[in-house]
């Protein structure tokens, strides 16, 4: 009996800084076999900042990593066009299967979002459809909120809305400080984004 190799499921990943959530989808991808069990490759990184650590790390893995700075260009759209070529360009200039943003911090064009519509995924760090935007653990502990967490949602134009995929939780603790509240979530963010991704990985390949 023949068996038919899967197919690719490639997933770029954007970030602009330490990309442990980045890391933490790397390491899913190999520690739970996700290429023999739903054909998913990383096609490679990209970044707006080229002092983003994590591509240090990325490159030192051998994943393809690219720099497309956003200070090169004079409005968003010219450099969501070329974001989306450095992106496409990883797969040959066809889009990627997914686009995974892991601490992209830039806010994209309804054009970029239109050209990867329902592969492209993020990862925000409060309990969405509260605290869009930056700032999220401050303000969290500044409401008195008892918990706080993450969502993976996918992108739409609207900034941090769209799809919940999943979310994470953890407890406010009485005098936490916005970077305490941040490294609780940040080690669920790492739980959180790869079990989403393998399960979108596990239902296209079903599809
Ligand atoms: C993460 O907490 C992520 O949720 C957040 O940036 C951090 C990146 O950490 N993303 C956003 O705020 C997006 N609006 P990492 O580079 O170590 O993955």
């Amino acid at each position: 009996m023949t068996v038919l190799p899967k197919p690719k499921q490639r997933i770029a990943i954007l970030i602009s800084g330490g990309g442990s959530n980045m890391r933490a989808i790397v390491e899913a991808l190999h520690r739970r076999r996700w290429n023999d069990r739903y054909g998913a490759v990383i096609a490679g990184v990209v970044s707006n900042q080229a002092s983003a650590a994590g591509l240090q790390w990325a490159e030192a893995q051998g994943i393809a990593t690219r720099v497309c700075s956003h200070r090169d260009y004079a409005s968003r759209e010219a450099f969501d066009e070329a974001l989306k070529q450095a992106v496409d360009g990883l797969t040959d200039q066809a889009p990627p299967d997914w686009v995974v943003l892991a601490g992209f911090m830039r806010i994209l064009t309804p054009a970029f979002v239109e050209h990867y519509d329902g592969r492209l995924l993020n990862i925000h760090p409060s309990l969405l459809p509260a605290f869009p935007g930056l700032h999220t653990h401050q303000r969290a502990i500044e409401m008195g909120c008892r918990f706080a967490g993450a969502t993976v949602h996918r992108v739409t134009a609207a900034l941090d809305h769209g799809e919940i995929l999943g979310q994470a939780v953890v407890p406010v603790l009485a005098d936490d400080t916005p970077d305490q509240l941040a490294a609780r979530v940040l080690t669920q963010e790492h739980r959180l984004y790869p079990d989403v991704l393998e399960q979108l990985l596990q239902a296209r390949l079903q599809a």
